[in-house]
């Protein structure tokens, strides 16, 4: 399975932080946020990864990871997204990389406390479609919300403002290379963006999505709370009294 992280946007809600660099690039504890993400990866088994990034500070990235030597990588694939279009357009550039190879895809800000592994592995053996996280939290507003019917996920709506549950949809998603041409067919948002919710909204349409409730916490850094909680989260598990 190919890997692909995502670390575009211009982080607008974490100014003036982000003004001169690219939110990823953030500290968070001892390292910067996209460390995380990329060894989430990596610890689920994750080799061949793409990073794709955009604004100002790209080359940045470079200079960073070089050929991924950090996380026992010897090569490190990269692409740059011009615009602000979304998460599905920044997905949509690593198609060529990813082939007709199946693909686990995590958000630059996301960060869980366990290990995927397991969950990779399920979806390598699924024949098709979609597999995403579920996570119970207490702000759902702030999310993709999963709703649903006995155990199937019906449909899932973007930061609503009444939720229809309390499971947010984590920044870590799975599809197979199908997910290129549904890339292709969106529609801008309201916001101008493409985006994850409408793929995953029609893999559920097309009755190809699957799903696991996240064990251990999930934290994104989406605005200065979040960020500040990553950072003590990250801390306590290096045994800070924090
Ligand atoms: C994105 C997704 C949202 C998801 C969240 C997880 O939101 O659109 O569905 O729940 O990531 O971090 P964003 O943080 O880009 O607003």
């Amino acid at each position: 399975m190919k890997g692909v992280v995502l670390a575009g946007g211009l982080g607008t809600r974490l100014r003036p932080l982000t003004r001169v660099t690219n939110k990823h690039l953030l500290p968070v504890y001892n390292k910067p946020m996209i460390f995380y993400p990329i060894q989430t990866l990596v610890d689920a088994g994750i080799r061949d990864i793409m990073l794709v990034t955009g604004g100002n500070n790209a080359g940045d990235f470079l200079r960073l990871f070089g050929n991924g030597e950090d996380f026992g990588l010897s090569q490190m694939n990269y692409a740059y997204q011009k615009n602000e279009g979304g998460i599905a357009e920044a997905l949509a550039l690593a198609k060529t990389f990813v082939g007709e190879d199946k693909v686990a895809v995590i958000l630059g800000d996301n960060f869980v406390q366990g290990t995927i592994k397991q969950a990779v592995e399920d979806f390598e053996v699924q024949p098709q479609g979609a597999k995403i996280f579920l996570k119970e939290v207490e702000n759902p507003c702030d999310f993709g919300v999963a709703e649903l019917k006995g155990d199937k996920v019906v449909r899932i709506i973007e930061k609503p403002e009444s939720p229809p549950s309390h499971y947010a949809v984590v920044g870590i998603y799975m599809y197979d290379a199908s997910v290129f041409d549904i890339c292709d067919h969106l529609d801008p948002s309201d916001r101008g963006e493409l985006e994850i919710t409408d793929v995953n909204n029609e893999y559920i349409r097309r009755g190809a999505m699957t799903y696991e409730v996240l064990e251990g916490w999930w934290a994104d850094c989406g605005s200065f709370e979040a960020l500040l909680r990553s950072n003590l989260l990250v801390a306590r598990e290096h045994g800070m009294d924090v």
